[in-house]
């Protein structure tokens, strides 16, 4: 079953619970929450203050998206604002066990990003840690970006990974993907659609949500 996780980044931070409220009413799976910090990527956009201030306001899985340097040192303040998964950008620090392990001790999903340009074979020592590895198919830091086509390559390796371990690990998907094109990183092996102008610029989002189910 493909899972769709709509990113608020293209939504209206001015009405960020009725966003939040929109995404759960869709059909969507989780909410992808896209936190940067102006220094990892050139964009900044919230931090926990926020997520936390959203979380009784939907049940739906909060899926955090971390672009932070250094995230160990933000860990429990996204766990304590409601994170139901916690990804971390594998080039954004060098304890990458110790990230996982924290995020694991608190009872929540932990999970790897890898931009553009990373070989999933870094994932090699991690991978039969992760809960689910995120695949930047543009680079990150902003939306409405084109998908760029060479991510397949890590898809199907990161795929392959998975395989070789007998393991039950997700595979989402960031950046330029579109109900016209979703089926391509889902053929590649991905099950986590991330969507965020696809789905805030969509006038029928429930549609929107089955179509980049792949169906
Ligand atoms: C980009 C973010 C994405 C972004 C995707 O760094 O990680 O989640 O919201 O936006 P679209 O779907 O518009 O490419
Ligand atoms: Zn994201």
């Amino acid at each position: 079953m493909i899972k769709v996780s709509p990113s608020v980044l293209a939504s209206d931070f001015s009405h960020l619970a009725d966003e939040v409220k929109k995404i759960e009413n869709s059909g969507a799976d989780y909410v992808h929450l896209d936190v940067m910090d102006g220094v990892f990527v050139p964009n900044i956009t919230f931090g926990a203050p926020v997520i936390k201030a959203l979380r009784p306001h939907s049940k739906i899985t909060f899926d955090v998206h971390l672009m932070i340097v250094d995230p160990i040192r933000y860990i429990k303040d996204f766990v304590d604002a409601g994170a139901d998964i916690i990804t971390f950008h594998y080039e954004s620090c060098e304890n990458h066990e110790e990230v996982i392990d924290l995020i694991h001790s608190y009872g929540i999903k932990a999970a790897i990003s890898l931009k553009p340009n990373t070989s999933y074979e870094v994932l090699k020592p991690l991978i039969h840690k992760l809960d689910m590895v995120l695949v930047m198919t543009v680079e990150p830091g902003y939306g409405g970006q084109k998908f760029i086509e060479k991510t397949l390559d890590t898809i199907r390796g990161t795929a392959g990974l998975i395989k070789e371990i007998g393991a039950d690990i997700d595979i989402e998907v960031d950046g330029g993907i579109y109900e016209e094109n979703a089926c391509v990183p889902i053929s590649a092996g991905a099950n986590v659609i991330v969507a965020g102008s696809a789905f805030f610029k969509s006038f029928d989002p429930a549609t929107t949500v089955h179509k980049l189910r792949g169906n």
